[in-house]
């Protein structure tokens, strides 16, 4: 049994079921939806046009329709779904006719049934490829990684986060090889670390996968690396792996581009479909407030105490501002022991 939703601009036809979960007919997470405004709004944001898209793990193809939707005017070449699921691409396909958009003899789209390293291996190469797997990104990180154009963006979103954020250490050193840390920041050092582990594939073939927008949320940790090619930016990658806060080896680089930050919260500000999502909004603004910050991790602070915090650094002529990593972080370039100083009241 089928059943109707809205997201973003769409309509989709999705599989009824009691339990979101991996063994529903084909997957749908609405909570999800939060990630993919951020993949519109990422595109609709970037200086680009003309894009070969991917969409390897497609499920019901909401992504590439919203995409199909709601990306401005001469962002789309060519969009590519696909899934390896029969039933998946069955529904991709009525989701199409749901959304009035011509799948048959559409030079813009095209739809197919294969592994997802196939799909990616059999392409001439892509300047987005979005993978968005059921637990961890390492099946596709490699043939992604071949097949991301220079200058192209490679989304990757990981939802085993129990590995990246150390209930599973073991788990963390197999898949990402490093050692995460349960604690105050993990959530900021799981996605440092997941970050590492693309770029540790990328640098095989060349490519300096840079962050230029990264997050972590509910039940995920999602990121936006630009492909730079060439040896030094390569080697200027593996120059800012290192280890923080007794974990790693982690990127110890921005996880931002800090105009692309402000761009995508104003255009958020300013778009008839984001402007009243309040928790999107509210995410981006802390983003955008956190890129501008060049500090690795943050300070966790009493809730109540956390404005005055930030109030009095701030008049001590350091950067600092909330993270979204933690309701209670302050993440600032104040040294630790002034910090200290601040909150003993000194
Ligand atoms: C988490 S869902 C994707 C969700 C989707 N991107 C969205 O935004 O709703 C993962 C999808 O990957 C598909 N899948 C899993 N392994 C695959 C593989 N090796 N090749 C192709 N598709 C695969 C599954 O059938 C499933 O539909």
């Amino acid at each position: 049994m089928n059943t109707i939703v809205n997201e973003g601009h769409i309509r989709l036809k999705i599989p009824k079921a009691a339990k979101i979960s991996k063994s529903m007919g084909v997957f749908y997470n609405p909570a999800m939806g939060l990630s993919r405004d951020i993949s519109v709004l990422l595109l609709n944001s970037l200086n680009r046009g003309n894009m070969q898209i991917a969409d390897p793990l497609a499920a019901t193809g909401v992504r590439s329709i919203r995409f199909l939707k709601e990306l401005n005017k001469n962002k789309i070449k060519k969009n590519l779904i696909n899934d390896n699921s029969k039933d998946a691409i069955k529904l991709i396909k009525e989701n199409f006719a749901l959304n009035n958009i011509q799948c048959k003899n559409n030079k813009k789209i095209q739809i197919t049934c294969q592994d997802a390293n196939l799909f990616l291996l059999n392409s001439a190469g892509f300047d987005y490829i979005d993978i968005d797997p059921f637990g961890s990104p390492n099946f596709l990180l490699d043939c992604a990684c071949k097949r991301i154009a220079r200058n192209g963006i490679l989304a990757v979103t990981a939802t085993d986060t129990s590995a990246l954020c150390g209930t599973f250490p073991k788990a963390c050193l197999r898949k990402y090889w490093a050692i995460p840390r349960r604690d105050a920041v993990m959530h900021e050092t799981g996605l440092r670390i997941l970050i590492r582990k693309i770029q540790l594939i990328a640098a095989q073939y060349e490519k300096a996968l840079i962050p230029i927008f990264s997050y972590s949320k509910e039940h995920y940790m999602r990121a936006f690396l630009k492909n730079e090619k060439g040896k030094n930016n390569v080697d200027n990658i593996l120059k800012q792996h290192g280890l923080f806060n007794e974990a790693g080896p982690m990127w110890l680089g921005n996880l931002w581009d800090k105009s692309l930050a402000e761009k995508m919260h104003k255009n958020a500000v300013s778009s008839k479909i984001f402007k009243n999502n309040k928790e999107l909004i509210k995410l981006l603004k802390t983003i955008k407030e956190e890129s501008k910050i060049n500090a690795v991790g943050f300070s966790e602070i009493n809730l109540q105490k956390k404005c005055s915090i930030i109030d009095k650094i701030k008049k001590r002529g350091y950067s600092a501002s909330e993270t979204h990593f933690n309701g209670q972080g302050i993440r600032s370039g104040i040294p630790a022991s002034k910090l200290a100083r601040l909150l003993e009241n000194k």
